[in-house]
C-alpha cells in the first residue's frame, strides 16, 4: 500500500496556490524526506542499519505523520489549558491577549497538521482513535491551581522539543524535505519560538509562588511523566512500526527485534541528547537549574547535569 494516492487533491489554505486565487493541495512527494532522519526514533538504534533504502524512506514519512498527530495533539490539550486559564480571569489583560494569540496560533497549527494527515495518508480519519486521556488530563489539572503548572512544564518541554523538529528540518539541504512538510516547518517555527517566551512566562509566574510541597509534587510528577511518556516510544510509535511492517511484509520477521530496541530508546544517551538537552532545549534546562526541586531530572535524563551550585 502506497500513500500518495495520486486522487487526493484537496482545496485548503496556505499550502499551494492554483490558478483563480483558489488554493489546491496534492499530497507530500512519496519520493522525498518528510521529516529530518535525526529525530526519528529507529535512526538511533542497531536494526535501522538493516533497513533498505525504501524502507527507510517510508519509516520517515510515516514517522511525520505520527509527528504530525502528536504535536497537534498536544497543541489541542495546551490551548484547552489555556482557555480555562483566561476564562478564570486570574491573568493581566495584557497576558490574556497573548494567551488568546497563542491559541489563535495553535488552532491554525492544528489545522495545518490535520490537512498534512489528510493529504499524506488517506487512511488517517479512519484510523484515529479520538481524544484519549490527554483531553481528560488536561482539564482535569487546568481546574486545579495548585496543578495547572505542570501544564506549563508539559507545554515548555513539547513546545521547545517542537522548536529542535522544526529547526532541524528547515536546515536540511535543500530539497531533500517535501515542501508542504517543510512549508509547515518554517511556519511552525516561527510562532513557537515566541511560545516558548511565554510558557517561560507561565512557570514563572504560575509556578514559582507555590509552596515547597506543591513544587515538589510538580516536579515529581513532572519527572515521571517525563521518562515514562515524553521519552519513551510509546504505543503510537508501535502503530508506526505496525504500518510499515503492513507495507513492508518483508520486515515481519525483524519485528521482535525493532521493537525491544525502539522501546529501549528511553534510556539511550543519544537519543535523550536529541529530545532534551542543553542544546536541543536550552530554555527548558536553564528552567531545571533555576528550580532545585527539578535538579532530581538528572536521574531520568542522563543529557541533564545540575549546576554544582545552586
Ligand atoms: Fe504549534
Ligand atoms: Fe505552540
Amino acid at each position: 500500500m502506497t500513500i500518495a494516492a495520486p486522487d487526493v487533491t484537496m482545496r485548503v489554505s496556505g499550502l499551494s496556490a492554483a490558478s483563480g486565487g483558489s488554493m489546491v493541495a496534492h499530497p507530500p512527494d512519496s519520493g522525498l524526506f518528510w521529516v529530518c532522519p535525526s529525530l526519528t526514533p529507529l535512526t538511533y538504534t542497531q536494526v535501522w542499519k538493516r533497513f533498505s533504502a525504501a524502507q527507510q524512506l517510508r519509516y520517515n514519512q510515516l514517522t511525520a505523520l505520527h509527528f504530525a498527530e502528536l504535536i497537534s495533539g498536544f497543541e489541542a490539550g495546551g490551548s484547552r489549558a489555556l482557555a480555562i486559564l483566561v476564562a478564570r480571569g486570574d491573568t493581566t489583560s495584557s497576558l490574556a491577549e497573548k494567551l488568546r494569540g497563542f491559541i489563535e496560533d495553535e488552532a491554525n497549527h492544528i489545522a495545518r497538521w490535520r490537512e498534512l494527515l489528510i493529504l499524506g495518508d488517506p487512511l488517517w480519519r479512519a484510523n484515529k482513535s479520538g481524544r484519549g486521556i490527554l483531553g481528560c488530563l488536561v482539564g482535569m489539572l487546568a481546574r486545579r491551581r495548585n496543578l495547572m503548572p505542570l501544564l506549563f512544564w508539559l507545554m515548555l518541554a513539547l513546545e521547545e522539543h517542537g522548536v529542535e523538529i522544526s529547526r532541524r528540518c528547515v536546515q536540511m539541504p535543500r530539497g531533500a524535505l517535501d515542501g508542504l512538510f517543510d512549508a509547515a516547518f518554517r511556519d511552525h517555527l516561527r510562532d513557537e519560538v515566541r511560545h516558548v517566551q511565554l510558557d517561560v512566562h507561565l512557570i514563572e509566574q504560575f509556578y514559582a509562588p507555590l509552596s515547597a510541597f506543591w513544587r515538589r509534587v510538580i516536579a515529581w510528577t513532572f519527572k515521571q511523566l517525563l521518562s515514562r511518556v515524553l521519552l519513551a516510544p510509546r504505543k503510537a510509535s508501535k502503530h508506526v512500526i505496525a504500518r510499515l511492517i503492513a507495507e513492508h511484509p518483508e520486515l515481519v520477521g525483524m519485528k521482535p527485534e525493532i521493537v525491544t530496541q525502539l522501546v529501549a530508546l528511553g534510556l539511550d544517551s543519544n537519543y535523550q541528547e536529541m529530545m532534551y538537552s542543553r542544546k536541543s532545549t536550552p530554555q527548558l534546562f536553564a528552567m531545571f537549574d533555576r528550580f532545585p526541586e527539578m535538579h532530581a531530572i538528572s536521574s531520568v535524563l542522563s543529557s541533564y547535569e545540575p549546576p554544582r551550585h545552586g
